[in-house]
This record gives structure tokens, sequence and C-alpha cells, in this order.
């Protein structure tokens, strides 16, 4: 199995970072001095992706315009001597070959992977959450393709989550194959916590194999009234192989403000540009409490 390329669902309406996602795509809020979705897409690239397909919508065409070529800045960078900015401005462009389809209507996450049938074709690929952004040393999507080679199955990405927080997610039910991969038997999407399999859930990470389509096609609309892919999965899990990776990365969901936060602070520390100052703009911060 090999698996080359990778969809990205893009088309949310970011109401959770509203006023910002009013005129601005989630997906290129800066994190530090690159937009969330640069992250996920050199994650994917990392992990040896060459194809990639963003499921965007009407409003989104800022992505479109940041992946492709900017003569008249670069010229003006180039001109002035700015080759790292050059370089830098360049680079978004030429990470990898990056596709678009529009979702047209608003019908859930499932509905959304469905639109990239066509990209697909017969071959297993990647799903990455846009709002899902993490950090470690082997790239989460690297780390479930291993995964998904070794058992020639389907792999999920899951961490434990707190009891009370399961119902933000997905619950799958599992059993150990060896440390920190599972075999998936079910799941249920944004359980109560009574109704939770476990408390691993799943966490935007996902390595499917194109049967996925056709299971889709037949998936009603479950919660919120929308296609769950969890839905989708659940069917395809009954039928064929699954594994869950309990991922090894630090995952934040940069589709609210607290994990947004939290994503902009620890990955400041990480860059070599602003780390010592933030360190010492934390402290004196801190004495001030
Ligand atoms: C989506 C999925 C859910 C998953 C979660 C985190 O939910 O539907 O199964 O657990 O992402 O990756 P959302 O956060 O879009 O409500």
């Amino acid at each position: 199995m090999k698996v080359r390329k990778a969809v990205i669902p893009a088309a949310g309406l970011g109401t959770r970072m509203l006023p910002a996602t009013k005129t601005v795509p989630k997906e290129m809020l800066p994190l530090v001095d690159k937009p969330a979705i640069q992250y996920i897409i050199e994650e994917a690239v990392a992990s040896g992706i060459e194809d990639i397909l963003v499921v965007t919508n009407r409003a989104k065409s800022a992505m479109d315009d940041y992946f492709d070529y900017a003569p008249e800045l670069e010229g003006v960078l180039m001109r002035s001597g700015k080759t790292a900015e050059h370089d830098a401005v360049r680079r978004s462009a030429d990470m990898a070959n990056i596709f678009y389809v529009r979702q047209k209507e608003t019908k859930g996450l499932g509905h959304a992977v469905w639109r990239a049938k066509r990209f697909v074709g017969d071959e297993p690929f990647a799903v990455l959450l846009g709002d899902d952004i993490m950090m470690g040393e082997v790239p989460v999507t690297k780390q479930l393709i291993d995964a998904a080679v070794k058992y020639e199955a389907a792999a999920i990405g899951v961490q434990r989550v707190a009891a009370e927080a399961i119902s933000k997610y997905s619950s799958v039910q599992i059993s150990e194959l060896e440390s920190k991969i599972y075999k998936v038997s079910d799941m249920n999407e944004k359980p109560a916590p009574e109704h939770a399999f476990s408390n691993f859930a799943i966490l935007g990470r996902y390595v499917l194999t194109s049967n996925i389509f056709s299971i889709l096609e037949n998936t009603p609309p479950g919660y919120g009234g929308e296609i769950q892919l969890t839905d989708g999965l659940r069917t395809l899990c009954k039928g064929s192989p699954m594994v869950a990776v309990d991922f090894e990365a630090t995952r934040y969901d940069t589709g609210n403000l607290q994990g947004f936060l939290e994503a902009t602070i620890d990955f400041a520390l990480k860059d070599a540009q602003v780390s010592d100052w933030l360190r010492g703009f934390m402290i004196e911060k801190v004495k001030g409490f």
C-alpha cells in the first residue's frame, strides 16, 4: 500500500472564531508567521504525500491565492534584496500539487470527504482536518500511514481525552494489537458520556481506503443532521480492517480560541526568531499576577 494522496476538508464556516472569520477563512489565520493550513500541508508533504485536494467553499479563495505564485510581490522582494522573504513566499506555492474542489453545500464532514471521490480514484488516501494542528517528532499522518501499511488496514488517529470531553468528538471501541495500535470494531459521533465506547477520541487524522466513497453515498444524515464521516467509518470498520493509532504528538484544536492561543504560544516558543523574547515577556507578565 502506498499513500500518495491527501484530502483536507476546509469548507467549514469558522463560526467558533468569529468575527475574525467573517472575511478571512479560519485556515488562513496565522499561527506565528504562517497560516494554519500551511502546517497541515507541511505535515502531509513530510509524510510522503504528493497530491493534495483541499475541499473548500465559495468564501475561501484566499487559500488558492496563498498557494499560487505572487509575481508582483516576488519581484519587489527580489529587487529590494529581501531574499529570505522572497524564498518563504515562493516556498508556500511550491510545496505540493494542490487541487481544489468546492463542497457547494454544507452537508457535513462525510459529504466533504465524499467530494474527493474523483480525485482519489482507487488509491488509499489520507484525510487531515484543518482545525487539528499537531506538533511532534514524527508527522502524525506518517505514523498512521506506517500502521496502515503494516496491518493492510484503514487507520485513524486517536488519543485519550477526559471523560467529560468525549461528547465533543467521536469515541471508538478498540482492542490492543500492540503498544499504541488497536483494532477498531465500532465508533460513534459526539456521544453522551454514558454512550461512549471508550475515552479514545478520533482527532483529525485518517488513512482511508476508497471503498469509503460508496459507503458515504449510502450514509444518511446523522449527528446535527449532517452526513458524518464517523458514521461512514463505522460501516467501513465492520466490513474491512481498521486500526487506531494512539499517535505521539500534541494536538491543538485551532478551531476555537483557547486551542488557537495555545498553539500560537507553543509554536512561538519553538520559533528561533521570537522564542527568547517571548519567554522573557511571559516571565515579566507572570510576575505581574
Ligand atoms: C470532527 C469529527 C469528529 C472528530 C473531531 C476531532 O468533529 O466529526 O469525529 O472527533 O473532528 O478531529 P468537529 O470538530 O468538526 O465537530
